[in-house]
């Protein structure tokens, strides 16, 4: 019972730096985020403010810090099948399939039944019904990118953490993409970390939006998106956060 209380995802005084040449580069600035399981988090700051390293932490993918990044109770040591990452290209492996590279994603011990019913459900997920035997070249970037989500989703990830995934896509696609990343978040319940640079992707998406400053990234305000779904980008209340994160945290940035 106590457990509903606590955040499943515990980030405390969280401090990174790099060791370079001229000194310490700091990049990351005492953070604290507790999300809650279930949640969609968005990230939200300027390139070079440490978002990729705060989520290789979460991924278990870097371990030098100071601080402490918790999943579930649980230090995170290195790589979780629990935990899925999703990168800003789509990283698929080109000699494969798309039905392989999806089933890449399957956790051992799936008997072959099992595998090939959990491809067809995440074929039908991602919306790629009719491309299972396409090759990755064969396909836009924004189709390329969902063979990564359902790759990721496949193995049932508890948490899935997204860098950018949309950054490559034109502006149409990458609507469509939100809206589908935004259907399976709420079909399959997951607690999804996204980092992005763009305050609409952020509002659309969210349910908290964390923003942080340039290096060193700090935590310089986390919002509660209020916003009854299915969000309208055009409607008065976006724009309003539009408005507030924009005049707050990124205005005077235009002429840099
Ligand atoms: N392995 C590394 N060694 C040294 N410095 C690094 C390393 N990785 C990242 N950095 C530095 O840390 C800072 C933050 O990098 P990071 O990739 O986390 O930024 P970001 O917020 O993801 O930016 P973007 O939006 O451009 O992807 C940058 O100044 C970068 O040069
Ligand atoms: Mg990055």
């Amino acid at each position: 019972m106590e457990k509903e209380n606590v955040s499943y995802v515990q980030i405390h005084n969280l401090n990174k730096s790099f060791a370079m040449k001229e000194g310490e580069l700091k990049v990351l600035d005492n953070i604290n985020i507790d999300i809650r399981k279930g949640e969609f988090i968005c990230i939200l700051g300027t390139s070079g403010c440490g978002k990729s390293t705060m989520l290789r932490m979460l991924a278990g993918l870097d371990t030098l810090y100071t601080g402490e990044v918790k999943v579930d109770g649980e230090e995170v040591k290195g790589p979780n099948p629990n935990i899925g990452m999703i990168f800003q290209e789509s990283r698929l492996f080109p000699w494969m399939r798309v039905r392989d590279n999806i089933k890449f994603g399957i956790k051992k011990g799936v008997s072959k039944e099992e595998q090939a019913e959990l491809i067809e459900k995440h074929i039908e997920l991602v919306g790629l019904k009719g491309f299972e035997k396409s090759y990755p070249h064969q396909l836009s970037g924004g189709m390329q990118q969902r063979v990564s989500i359902a790759r990721s989703l496949i193995g049932n990830p508890k948490i899935l953490l997204l860098d950018e995934p949309f950054g490559a896509l034109d502006a149409l696609t990458r609507m469509n993409m939100q809206q589908e990343t935004l259907r399976i978040w709420e079909k399959e319940q997951a607690t999804m970390i996204l980092v992005t640079h763009d305050i609409d992707e952020a509002i659309y998406l969210g349910s908290r939006i964390v923003i942080l400053s340039s290096r060193p990234g700090k935590v310089k305000e986390i919002i509660d998106v209020d916003i009854e779904r299915p969000r309208k980008r055009t409607s008065k209340e976006f724009a309003e956060l539009r408005n507030y994160i924009y005049n707050g945290f990124f205005a005077g940035m235009d002429n840099e």
